[in-house]
C-alpha cells in the first residue's frame, strides 16, 4: 500500500523551514505518493542516489512516458543519453574554458561596489547584490551581448514565474512556452553574432557540426536560467546562513579557500531542493514498487540532511571534510555549472567578509514561494561600516 501523506509545498511554514517535514518524510514515509503532485516523493539519501544512478529505470525525457518535450524542444536537461551525450560533452567542455579566477575577482569587485553604493544604509541583498551580480556574470560567461540585458531580464522573469505553474492554480503554460521560444530565438541571434564565452567555445568545438543547433540553443537557455536562478538564490541563502551564526561574516574572514564551506552551505540549505525523473521500467525503491510511467520527485534537500549519510546532518559544519551532497545533483544530469557557481559565491562572500565584517540581517526577509528552488524574494541586510581590508 502506498503511503499517502500529503503536505502543502506552498505552505509558508514549509517554505520558511521545510526540514521538519523532510525529517518526517525520511523517517516515516521515505517513498510516498503525493496526491496533489501526482508523484512519488523520495527523501532518503540512498533512495535519491539510487534513482539518479539507475538511468535504465529512471529518465529525464518525458517522451519515455508518452509525454511531449517542453516547447521548444529537447535540451541537455530533458534528453537522456545517448541523445544528450554530444550536447552535454560540448557544454561541459565550454564551461571548462571559463576564466574562474577572473570570475572570482569580478564577483568580489562588484559585491564591494554594490554594497558600498548603499553608503551604510540597509539594502535588499537580493535586488541590490545577488541578482545583478549573478545575472551579469552568467550572461558574460554564456557570451551574451551587453545590449541583451534588458530583454533577457523580462523574458527570464516570465520563465521563473512559469516554472512554478505546476504548483499554482492558474498554471501559465502558454505564457511560459512563449517566453521559452523567445529566449531560444534571442540565443540563436547571439549565436550568429559576435558572441564570446560559452557560445564562442561551442561554436569552435569540432563537434558543433554534429549537434542539433536547436538542442544546443535550448541547452544554453537552460544554462542561463539555471545559472542565474540557482546561483543568485544560493548566494543569498549562504549569506543568510552565515549571518544567522554567532560571529557572522567574521567567522570566515581569514579563510583563503572557501570551497569546503561553500559545499557545506549547499548541503545545509541549497537552492536546488528537487530533481524529478520519469520511471521507465518498473522498479522497487525501498519497500515501494514504482511503476513505469510514474513520476518521481527527489527531495535533494531532504537527502542532504539524512542522518544515515551525514554526521551532525542538521548542523552547518564549515570544515566538513567528506561531503558527497546531492545539492548539485549526480550522474548524467549533474550540474554543469558547479565551478561557476562556486566562483561567484567565493568572490561575493569573501568580499563581504573582508570589507563588511559587521554586516547583519535586518528584519523583513521574504522567502521566494518556490519549494523547488529555495531562496529569498527579499533579504534586507545592514552592511555596517566598510573596512579597507579584512
Ligand atoms: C549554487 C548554484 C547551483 C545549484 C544549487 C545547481 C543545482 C543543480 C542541480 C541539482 C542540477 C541537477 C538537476 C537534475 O538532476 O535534474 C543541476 C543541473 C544543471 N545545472 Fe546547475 N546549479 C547551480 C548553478 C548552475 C550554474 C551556474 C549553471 C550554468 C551557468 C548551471 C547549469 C545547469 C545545467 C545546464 C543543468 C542541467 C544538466 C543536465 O541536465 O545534464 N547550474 N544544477
Amino acid at each position: 500500500m502506498p503511503t499517502t501523506l500529503t503536505w502543502d509545498p506552498l505552505d509558508p511554514a514549509f517554505l520558511a523551514d521545510p526540514y521538519p517535514i523532510y525529517r518526517e518524510l525520511r523517517e516515516r514515509h521515505p517513498v510516498h505518493w503525493h496526491r496533489t503532485l501526482e508523484s512519488w516523493v523520495v527523501s532518503r539519501y540512498s533512495h535519491c542516489l539510487a534513482v539518479l544512478e539507475n538511468t535504465d529505470a529512471f529518465g529525464a525525457d518525458p517522451r519515455k512516458i508518452g509525454e511531449d518535450l517542453p516547447e521548444p524542444g529537447g535540451s541537455i536537461q530533458t534528453l537522456d543519453p545517448p541523445e544528450q551525450t554530444v550536447v552535454r560533452r560540448m557544454i561541459v567542455h565550454a564551461m571548462r574554458s571559463l576564466d574562474l579566477d577572473e570570475i572570482v575577482r569580478t564577483a568580489w569587485r562588484r559585491a564591494d561596489e554594490l554594497v558600498r553604493a548603499a553608503e551604510g544604509r540597509e539594502i535588499d541583498f537580493v535586488e541590490a547584490v545577488s541578482l545583478p551580480i549573478t545575472t551579469e556574470l552568467t550572461m558574460t560567461a554564456v557570451g551574451a551581448p551587453d545590449s541583451a540585458a534588458h530583454d533577457f531580464g523580462e523574458v527570464s522573469a516570465v520563465i521563473i514565474r512559469g516554472m512554478m505553474s505546476g504548483l499554482l492554480p492558474d498554471g501559465r503554460e502558454a505564457e511560459l512556452a512563449a517566453a521559452r521560444r523567445q529566449l531560444s530565438t534571442m540565443l540563436e541571434q547571439w549565436w550568429h553574432g559576435p558572441a564570446g564565452g560559452v557560445l564562442a567555445a561551442l561554436r569552435e568545438n569540432p563537434l558543433a557540426g554534429k549537434a542539433d543547433l536547436r538542442v544546443l540553443m535550448n541547452s544554453v537557455r537552460v544554462l542561463l536560467l539555471a545559472g542565474i536562478n540557482s546561483t543568485q538564490r544560493f548566494v543569498s541563502l549562504a549569506l543568510y546562513a552565515l549571518l544567522a551564526r554567532p560571529g557572522g561574516l567574521r567567522s570566515i574572514a581569514g579563510t583563503t579557500d572557501l570551497k569546503r564551506l561553500l559545499h557545506e552551505l549547499i548541503r545545509f540549505d541549497g537552492s536546488a531542493q528537487v530533481a524529478s525523473r520519469y520511471c521507465v521500467k518498473s522498479t522497487v525503491l525501498g519497500e515501494q514498487r514504482i511503476e513505469a510511467g510514474e513520476t518521481v520527485i527527489l527531495l535533494l534537500g531532504a537527502a542532504n540532511r539524512d542522518e544515515r549519510r551525514f554526521g551532525d546532518a542538521a548542523d552547518l559544519v564549515p570544515d566538513r571534510a567528506a561531503n558527497p551532497h546531492l545539492g548539485f545533483g549526480h550522474g548524467t544530469h549533474a550540474c554543469v555549472g558547479i565551478s561557476l557557481a562556486l566562483a561567484v559565491g567565493d568572490g561575493v562572500l569573501r568580499a563581504l567578509a573582508a570589507h563588511y565584517p559587521d554586516m547583519c540581517l535586518a528584519p523583513g526577509a521574504i522567502r521566494d514561494p518556490n519549494p523547488a528552488l529555495r531562496g529569498f524574494q527579499r533579504l534586507p541586510i545592514a552592511p555596517g561600516g566598510r573596512r579597507e581590508r579584512g
